[in-house]
């Protein structure tokens, strides 16, 4: 198992360039399920969830091919409508094939993903949400068999914003009889996205980006061209790691508009963050900050930025709060981030963060993905060595970001144990 050895203090100066944003290639990658023909997807990111979903298609008998940053994909010779535990388990995000499966195939048999490190993430709203397009579901040995004749549209209104569920009606509901209407849809970009590359490929949908997203049904869905948007997260946790070092970083391929939840509680900590062409600049305060910080659903603060932005609020003048309103559980960073020098309480969904002078050096274990960033944020300005072990989280959601954040000035190695 591969670990990451920091030597820090450092502070970063130079530019880093974002890689296409994971959370949404993988719903546009199952898309291509509800075609036939090639579809290609540009600015695709290198990462072990890439693979994993790339193996769980073929698996359904889909043509997978990565090269150079673009995905082929081709699903005019499915054989099979199972997703098998083995491949469901390290990676949530396979239950995105759920749906087109039924509106393509008339049958999914796809095993229930579990629970995660941080809680039981549970995936009710998808089920009801299909069931309400006329599919039938039940739960089998583990397993979520599916099945429908025809789908038909419905009015489904999610009780929580849920970006998954969002994905899978919409999939759905694009190949079902007549109109279906989302409320309380989730409005993160990535939905936008997958929205974008279906009314390419002749669905028709409204409202996307808002909470009442309108779905045409149509006879079928053309294969796509398309381009996956920029990771925030990563430009934000990138962003994050220039004010956490002092340093300053210009962040370039990426879509400042997906971040103004992000800029205003970095601002809120003394950064300044300058808008340029592609991208902006990052440029840490004297001292940071302390701050108030809830996560929230789109265009909230992102939940997969509490962890990095924890990290930077360790070492803030002060007393700083951070509410975790979308997975309240979602904390397993903060024993880590004691074993640095942290001074971290937790009341349920609230983290007290007491900033510390410094922070050092020491073996953390890595998580989640986002925790995992969280550590080598700390890492990076911690004095002396900071091992991060388990870091194969990092590398479902994280482009080479060891080369990445090498190129600007931080002392980090893999090494294999
Ligand atoms: N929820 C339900 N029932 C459901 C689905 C969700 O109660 O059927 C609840 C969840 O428990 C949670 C809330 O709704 O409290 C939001 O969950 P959501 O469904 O939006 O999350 P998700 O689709 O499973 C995606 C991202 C996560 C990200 C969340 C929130 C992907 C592949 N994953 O998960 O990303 O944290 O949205 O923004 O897009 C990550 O990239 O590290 C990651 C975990």
């Amino acid at each position: 198992m591969d670990s990451f050895i920091i030597r820090g203090p450092s502070r970063l100066k130079g530019s880093v360039n974002i890689s296409g944003a994971k959370n949404a290639m993988l719903p546009l990658m199952a898309a291509a399920i509800l075609t036939e023909g090639k579809c290609v997807l540009e600015n695709v990111p290198d990462l072990k969830d890439t693979g994993t979903m790339s193996e769980l298609l073929r698996g359904l008998g889909v043509d997978v091919e990565f090269s150079d940053s673009r995905l082929f994909l081709d699903a005019s010779k499915i054989e099979s409508e199972e997703a098998p535990y083995n491949l469901v388990r390290t990676m949530r995000a396979s239950i995105y094939v759920l749906a087109p499966l039924i509106a393509k195939r008339g049958h999914a048999r796809v095993s229930l993903p579990g629970g995660c490190a941080w809680g039981p993430r549970p995936i009710d709203l998808h089920l009801k949400g299909l069931m309400a397009l006329g599919a039938k579901i039940e739960i089998d040995h583990g397993y979520i068999e599916a099945s429908a004749d025809r789908l038909h549209g419905a009015e489904i209104i999610l009780s929580v914003p849920s970006v998954g569920a969002t994905v899978n009606i919409l999939m759905a509901a694009v190949l079902a009889d007549g109109e279906t209407i989302i409320e309380n849809a989730a409005c993160e970009p990535e939905i936008v996205n997958l929205a974008e590359a279906l009314k390419q490929s002749g669905a028709i949908i409204d409202g996307e980006g808002t909470s009442k997203i309108v779905i045409k049904g149509v006879k079928e869905i053309q294969p796509f061209n398309f381009r996956v948007i920029p990771d925030r997260i990563e430009a934000g946790t990138f962003a994050a790691a220039a004010v956490i070092t002092g340093g300053k970083i210009e962040i370039r391929d990426c879509e400042p508009d997906h971040m103004h939840s992000v800029f205003d509680k970095l601002s809120a900590c003394g950064a300044k963050i300058e808008l340029s062409q592609n991208g902006f600049t990052v440029e840490a305060p004297e001292k940071i900050r302390s701050t108030e910080v809830e996560t929230g659903y789109y265009p909230s603060f992102p939940t997969d930025m509490q962890a990095q932005m924890m990290s930077l609020l360790c070492l803030a003048d002060g007393t700083s709060s951070i509410v975790e309103h979308v997975y309240p559980d979602r904390f397993t960073h903060v024993p880590e981030l004691r074993r640095l020098g942290a001074d971290i309480n937790i009341d349920g969904r609230v983290a007290i963060v007491n900033g510390v002078g410094r922070l050092a050096g020491a073996p953390v274990m890595a998580t989640d993905i986002r925790a995992s960033s969280a550590l080598i944020l700390a890492g990076l300005v911690a004095h002396g060595e900071t091992k991060v072990l388990r870091i194969y989280h990092i590398d479902r959601g994280y482009e080479r970001i060891e080369e990445k954040f090498a190129a600007i000035g931080a002392d980090i190695r893999r090494i294999s144990d």
